[in-house]
């Protein structure tokens, strides 16, 4: 391509093999098509304080995450949002499908928080927070709470959640009577707060971006795999509700059974509107079953 004179560096034709270009600063092209470097994936963890912003902008010009990544010349995205009251666990980098998976609600990845709340929750309370609370944006799905520890007015818990709704927590709690006055991120899937100082940031290490991944690859294939048996299963309550019973089928125990060839061409002739009533009703399993299966 090079020897070609396909490629240019900041509009030159370069034509040595071997050229070095510095991708954060020269303009490469192939065919006349903008090369994009390729940015190695970054994974940050941040202990969000309180009275920070989220996001990496704020309309209103008050402090965001941004502004304490000092040293990051990667351009990372926060992983789904904290509340500015709120502290803890925040994950950004610059992978978007994954980023955009963790937050998916259809994947389901748990979030635990460590809330302050006000005055001491019941049994029934609790179990009523593991069951799912009606809020006005719905039923929200189970949940697990641990009791920590109880002060005077006050008690701590450990929630874990599995979806991302707005002001979600302090929402499920307030609607059994115990507001949140303290809110803290500590776990997000496999990743852990530990000691990781307010405001101070550290990059993952191989291990936890791997955890991360090997989640984010799990939920997706194992969805993809649902996906292919629903597919499967429609499949073949189809090809049960079109197959009819050929003339010249065999009998069950006959020996003898349709080739993937005789079964489609069965399924096309007995799918037909000329073919009569359908067998929606059938309870007995049909005798050319098992062809008819190969034939899908
Ligand atoms: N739930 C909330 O209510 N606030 C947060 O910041 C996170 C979860």
């Amino acid at each position: 391509m090079i020897a070609q004179g396909r490629v240019t560096v900041n509009g030159k034709v370069v034509r040595e093999l071997g050229t070095r270009v510095d991708p954060a600063r020269d303009h490469v092209k192939v065919n006349g098509r903008h090369l994009e470097p390729v940015q190695p994936h970054a994974y940050i963890m941040l202990n969000k304080p309180k009275g920070i912003v989220s996001s990496l902008s704020d309309p209103e010009g008050r402090p965001t995450v941004k502004d304490l990544l000092h040293g990051v010349s990667v351009r990372v995205f926060p992983v789904g949002r904290l509340d500015s009251d709120s502290e803890g666990l925040m994950l950004l980098t610059n992978h978007g499908d994954l980023a955009q998976a963790l937050v998916h609600p259809r994947y389901h990845v748990p979030k635990t928080y460590l809330i302050k709340v006000k005055g001491v929750l019941t049994d029934d309370e609790i179990k009523s927070l593991e069951r799912g609370v009606e809020l006005e944006d719905g039923v929200t799905s189970p949940a697990r709470v641990k009791k920590v520890r109880k002060a005077e007015q006050n008690s701590w818990l450990e929630i874990t959640i599995h979806e991302g709704r707005k002001h979600q927590v302090k929402r499920m709690l307030e609607a059994v009577g115990h507001p949140v006055s303290k809110l803290i991120r500590v776990r997000f899937g496999p990743l852990t707060l530990r000691d990781l100082a307010a405001g101070e940031f550290r990059y993952l290490t191989d291990r936890e971006a791997n955890a991360v991944r090997d989640l984010v690859r799990d939920r997706t294939s194992s969805e993809t795999r649902e996906q292919h048996h629903s597919a499967r299963n429609k499949a073949r309550v189809s090809s049960r509700l079109t197959r009819r019973e050929p003339p010249s089928s065999p009998r069950p125990g006959s020996g003898s059974t349709l080739s993937s060839a005789e079964g489609s061409r069965a399924s096309a002739r007995l799918s037909s509107p000329k073919s009569g009533s359908s067998d929606l009703g059938r309870a007995t399993p049909h005798p050319s079953r098992g062809s008819m299966r190969r034939s899908a």
